[in-house]
């Protein structure tokens, strides 16, 4: 009898799993036949995100291509010469370049001489990214990889005549990193833009001939794990044909199963359709957001491309750096933080110096921060910020600044007989009381500060609490 139940109910359990379990977690053993999303949006927002980006937390952003030459003002350097005509963009063509000298130009300077895809790599990976995205290709229209529908303004009829896009992937997946790519929908100056525009997105010639050979040619050819779209923002989706992309993507294509987007494929999509949200350039929520997101924020404060009348107060410090990011990942998001290359393709000391600071943070707070989630609390302040995270039974208190008195004051966390303390970075227990009132105080080791694990920022684990 008792065995009966139990077998009714396994068979009940087998069968409402099999009905409920859309998805395969295992897929040798798994005889579901895969989910297929039609092109609408109710279809593809609910496909499950790939596991791997919420756990990766921190990714390098890569702005590369001709705005690298002219490298001032910023990667809008055509735009703002061209598009706006502002006088200071006049100026300095002037006044450096000869006359009559186009923004095409350019393209034979960008040679990427002293680009080595393996020592990128390397910092990247010593910066503790777990993905790097690459521009393949900005709003310029100029593509960092042979597009068979780029002529004559690609990196490899012009320029650097590589494949940059394919090499920088090699050297990031031998290390056992994710390869993003970005790729702008739109290109300001294309002529069959243009004529779209004029048609007021009525037609689609440039859809049809640039956009879309491109997008497909970029996951047949790179299988990325990240398609990071932007320039999104003139025409509604439907232009785009955004949604039908989508479906073949999440269907058909060689990255079904692990690819991940953003959410900037046609007006108004940010922020409310697609993989994960941006929302918009260097978004930064107050309070936890119920969708995965990414803050994609720049080391330079006023530009993503390299510009070589960059000033070190134009530069994010340190602390400014790792506080984005610990405040980011406790808010759930993920933190990708741009550099942009010379024309050489170099990438100057002070972005490697912020990018090994990151790193070496990592280095001892990575246990908070990679696949962690977030606690039933993101923050609290007293005197110092506190961010929370979590994983399994442990959870994280980030502190930003130590406390004068060496006492750290936690609200929330609720001890139990249990409850222990360490230090990430330091091999032993912490002592602790129960703060007056509620949660605890935490007895920080008394070192001097050349013994610290970090300058800035530290983590104090507490398991059994609640
Ligand atoms: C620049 O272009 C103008 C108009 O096409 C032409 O008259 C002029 O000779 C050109 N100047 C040079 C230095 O090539
Ligand atoms: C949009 O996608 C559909 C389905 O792949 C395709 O049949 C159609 O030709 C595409 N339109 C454009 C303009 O690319
Ligand atoms: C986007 O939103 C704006 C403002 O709400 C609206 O005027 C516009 O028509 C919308 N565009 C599309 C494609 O839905
Ligand atoms: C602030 O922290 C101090 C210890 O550093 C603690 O004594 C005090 O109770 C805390 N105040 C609040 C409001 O948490």
């Amino acid at each position: 009898m008792k065995l009966r139940v139990v077998g009714a109910k396994l068979l009940l359990l087998l069968v409402l799993g099999a009905v409920r379990a859309p998805r395969c977690t295992h897929p040798p053993r798994c005889t579901d036949p895969p989910r297929r999303y039609t092109a609408d949006w109710p279809s593809l927002d609910s496909r499950p995100l790939p596991a791997w980006f919420d756990e990766a937390k921190f990714g390098v952003f890569v702005h590369w291509g001709v705005f690298s030459v002219p490298a001032w003002g910023s990667e809008w350097f055509w735009w703002q010469w061209k598009g706006e005509k502002l006088p200071q963009y006049e100026s300095f063509m002037k006044e450096n370049y000869p006359p009559n000298f186009t923004y095409g130009d350019f393209g034979p300077r960008f040679t990427a001489r002293f680009f080595h895809p393996d020592s990128w790599a390397n910092l990247f990976e010593a910066a503790g990214a777990k993905y790097v995205v690459l521009t393949t290709k900005h709003h310029e229209g100029f593509t960092n990889w042979p597009s068979p529908v780029s002529w004559n303004w690609n990196s490899e009829d012009l320029g650097p005549h590589r494949d940059l896009v394919g090499e920088l992937g090699t050297a990031i997946r031998n290390r056992n990193m994710r390869y993003g790519l970005y790729h702008s929908l739109l290109e300001w100056f294309h002529p069959l833009y243009l004529r779209d525009k004029k048609n007021g997105f009525k037609t689609q010639h440039f859809v049809r001939a640039k956009t879309m050979p491109e997008l497909y040619d970029l996951v047949i050819r790179y299988k990325p794990d990240l398609i990071w779209s932007d320039g999104e923002w003139e025409c509604p989706d439907t232009y785009w044909n955004s949604t039908n992309f989508l479906a073949w993507l999440y269907n058909d294509s060689p990255v079904k199963d692990v690819v991940v987007v953003n959410d900037r494929w046609g007006q108004n999509c940010s922020c409310r359709h697609g993989g994960y949200y941006n929302c918009q350039d260097k978004f930064k929520p107050e309070t936890l957001p119920d969708h995965k997101w990414e803050m994609c924020t720049s080391i330079d404060k006023l530009s993503w491309g390299y510009r070589r009348n960059m000033a070190m107060a134009d530069i994010a410090s340190e602390s400014r750096i790792i506080s984005e990011l610990i405040q980011t990942v406790s808010l759930g998001g993920n933190y990708l933080l741009n550099i942009g290359p010379t024309k050489d393709g170099l990438i100057v000391p002070i972005f490697q110096e912020r990018l090994l600071a990151v790193g070496k943070w990592l280095s001892i707070n990575g246990e908070a921060i990679y696949a962690s989630k977030p606690w039933r609390v993101q923050s609290e302040k007293n005197t110092t910020s506190v961010w929370y995270t979590s994983k399994g039974s442990a959870v994280y208190a980030i502190f930003l600044h130590w406390p004068e008195d060496g006492i750290l004051s936690l609200k929330s966390p609720i001890t139990t007989l249990t409850t222990e303390v360490t230090m990430l970075g330091i091999e032993k227990y912490l002592k602790w009381s129960p703060n007056p009132g509620k949660g605890l105080l935490v007895y920080l080791p008394q070192l001097p500060p050349s013994a610290l694990p970090t300058e800035f920022a530290w983590t104090v684990k507490l398991t059994g609490v609640e």
